[in-house]
């Protein structure tokens, strides 16, 4: 008898733990709950890609928004007027200028067609960026699925770092998300494409601190006092390919933001830019180990969160699978168990339970 008990306990245990494992984010999560998902992202971002090619920076400034606040859980993409106060992250400042969102609309509603509330907006943000880089010339990775959208989305929470910061300023932002100094010079590569506004910047022309190649000052200045807040790309070489450019002109003096300036002139930093900008493979390959990383910054599995119908809004109280929890600070910062680039599925983490 007491065999007998002992042996359903095991049971159960096994059991709790099949569960567990599969409520957690994992390489492959949609492979049997909607096969094709995968594809059919694709097919949307090399559609649109074909038409646009600054769809990767847009994506990719979208990933990092949305995962460095409340986690990768799609709260930026929540509409304003679908708040019961009529406020949400995309009222933030530094989200004024995020874009990309028509794409993700897109692509929802074809997955709702082929698997109606099974991909979450979360997932589609990290597989979108993620196929959007391999087609800016970026590398190809593997990117674990199965995050949970998020039930809050406010504006006060947006606390995202700014452009005229120091390195050590910006890195406190990146530590308290559990990432390093060569995590943050490695996915401020992320500036290889995309642009940037004057108004961002407008404080490194008044005069010359000698931090700007003096062609690129004059030439800015002029651009600049232009009517209206003109933008320019953030990398002056190849703007449009996710490549190790951007480090090369750090090290040229030819950056446009002051903290992208900053990593090639600070201690802490200037090695790791002088590393990426003489190794193109390493930074493909520590850009793709980063934005896998990112993407892990605290998530909602398993039955936390819902999976939206629409992106830009939280379901209606009857299709509700769970209540909202208060956001959990990522302390001790969960481990990255990133799979290799192209290779098998390898990544779990455990299920928390409610
Ligand atoms: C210290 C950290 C960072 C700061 C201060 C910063 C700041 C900025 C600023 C000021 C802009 C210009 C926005 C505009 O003019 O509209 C920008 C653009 C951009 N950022 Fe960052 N950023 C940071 C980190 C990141 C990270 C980690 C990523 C992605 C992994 C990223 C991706 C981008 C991209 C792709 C653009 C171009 C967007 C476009 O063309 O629409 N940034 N960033």
């Amino acid at each position: 008898m007491e065999k007998k008990i002992i042996l359903l306990f095991f049971i159960c245990c096994i059991c709790h733990g099949l569960t567990i494992v599969s409520g957690a984010v994992q390489v492959d999560f949609y492979a049997t709950k909607c096969r094709g998902a995968e594809s059919i992202v694709q097919q949307e971002v090399q559609r649109w890609f074909s038409g646009d090619r600054s769809i990767t920076a847009a994506l990719l400034r979208m990933y990092f928004h949305d995962c460095f606040v409340r986690g990768c859980d799609a709260s930026i993409l929540i509409d304003s007027r679908n708040t019961r106060n009529k406020q949400s992250e995309k009222d933030a400042g530094p989200n004024q200028s995020v874009r990309g969102y028509e794409l993700i609309d897109r692509i929802k509603s074809r997955l709702e067609a082929a698997c109606p509330m099974t991909v979450s907006c979360a997932d589609i943000i990290a597989l979108a960026t993620r196929d959007s880089v391999a087609l800016a010339g970026g590398p190809s990775y593997r990117v674990p699925t199965g995050r949970r959208d998020g039930l809050v989305s406010n504006p006060a929470e947006v606390n995202l770092p700014g452009p005229s910061l120091t390195v050590q300023e910006a890195l406190k932002f990146f530590t308290n998300n559990g990432f390093s100094l060569n995590d943050m010079v490695t996915l401020l590569g992320a500036h290889t494409v995309g642009i940037a506004h004057c108004s961002l910047f407008k404080d490194r022309l008044s005069r010359s601190d000698g931090s700007m190649d003096p062609n690129l000052f004059a030439r800015l200045s002029r651009t600049c006092a232009a009517r209206g807040d003109t933008s320019v790309s953030l990398d002056q070489s190849t703007s449009l390919i996710v490549d190790n450019e951007f480090y090369k002109q750090m090290r040229l003096k030819k950056g446009i933001l002051k903290i992208d300036q900053q990593l090639a002139l600070e201690r802490s930093s200037a090695g790791i830019v002088a590393n990426f900008s003489v190794n193109p493979k390493a930074f493909q390959q520590a850009f793709a180990n980063a934005l896998i990383k990112l993407g892990n910054t605290q998530l909602l599995e398993g039955r936390l969160g819902e999976i939206r119908k629409n992106c830009r809004a939280f379901n209606p109280p009857q299709q509700k699978q769970r209540q909202p929890i208060p956001p959990r600070k990522n302390f001790p910062p969960r481990k990255p168990k990133n799979p290799p680039p192209r290779k098998g599925p390898t990544f779990t983490i455990p299920f928390l339970a409610p």
